[in-house]
């Protein structure tokens, strides 16, 4: 049944990246041209680069992502950016509940629900991500904590549009730590179960990427694991060698 998703790779640049960055866009086109892969890629460059970077990536078949988006379409909201403006810059995809918004911005599962609902009403596909702390890890609370991130961070109105799941334990991010591959492998099957528990028609087919720390070292590996939809990936991707690699390996 996972065999049957195709892989999807992608690239989350964070807070990094000017105009000048745009050169690792045009170097992935160009990696891609030379030696075409089996796996869809997704670039998620600041909000700042995102029409620039779809002009780059559009044309050749590499599509572009926000990192985060205000749950309201419209209004008086400083600083925020909503779906729909990502929409209209180019973007297809939003990852929303990165631990790192859900930490220093202190997003809850229900913001995150309602940032999904927003993605999804303005045409976006959203990538929606849970992951467990250390302690609860070493707690062995990894299970039911992702399970209830699950249950509360997917919208209602998933039920009938795409959307992508993202499986990121927190200690792994940022740190070259991963969780064994029969870790990750128990963890994807848990939220598979959870979508199929949900989504009766479609929890089969919504994609789950596995990040945090993935390398071109252990991409293989990682992306091997049958559970595993793809990658979400952040400081590999910043260079479109590293970023080339890891899509190459899946
Ligand atoms: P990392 O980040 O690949 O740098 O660990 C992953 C992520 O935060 O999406």
């Amino acid at each position: 049944m996972d065999a049957a998703i195709r892989k999807l790779i992608v690239g989350n640049w964070k807070m990094n990246g000017l105009g000048g960055s745009l050169s690792e866009v045009s170097r992935l086109v160009e990696l891609l041209a030379e030696k075409p892969v089996q796996a869809d890629v997704v670039i998620c460059p600041p909000a700042t680069l995102i029409e620039r970077a779809a002009a780059i990536a559009l044309p050749a078949g590499i599509a572009v992502g926000g990192q985060d988006c205000h749950d309201a379409p419209a209004g008086a909201h400083t600083g925020d950016i909503s779906a729909a403006m990502l929409a209209d810059c180019g973007a297809r995809y939003v990852i929303v509940g990165h631990s790192e918004r859900r930490t220093n911005h202190g997003e809850s599962d229900a913001i995150v629900a309602a940032k999904a609902g927003a993605a999804i009403a303005a045409g976006l596909i959203p990538i929606i991500c849970v992951g467990e702390t250390e302690p609860q890890r070493l707690a062995g609370n990894h299970l039911e904590v992702v399970s209830r991130q699950l249950r509360d961070s997917v919208p209602p109105a998933a039920a009938d549009h795409d959307f992508l799941l993202a499986y990121e334990p927190v200690w792994a991010i940022g740190t070259g730590r991963t969780p064994t591959e029969p870790d990750v492998g128990a963890m994807h099957a848990e939220i598979r179960k959870g979508l199929r528990d949900r989504f009766a028609t479609t929890g089969d087919r919504v994609p789950i990427l596995y990040g945090g720390s993935v390398k071109p070292a252990n991409a293989g590996s990682l992306l091997a694991i049958e559970s595993v939809n793809g990658a979400l990936v952040g400081g590999a991707s910043l260079l479109a060698n590293d970023f080339f690699a890891i899509i190459s390996a899946s």
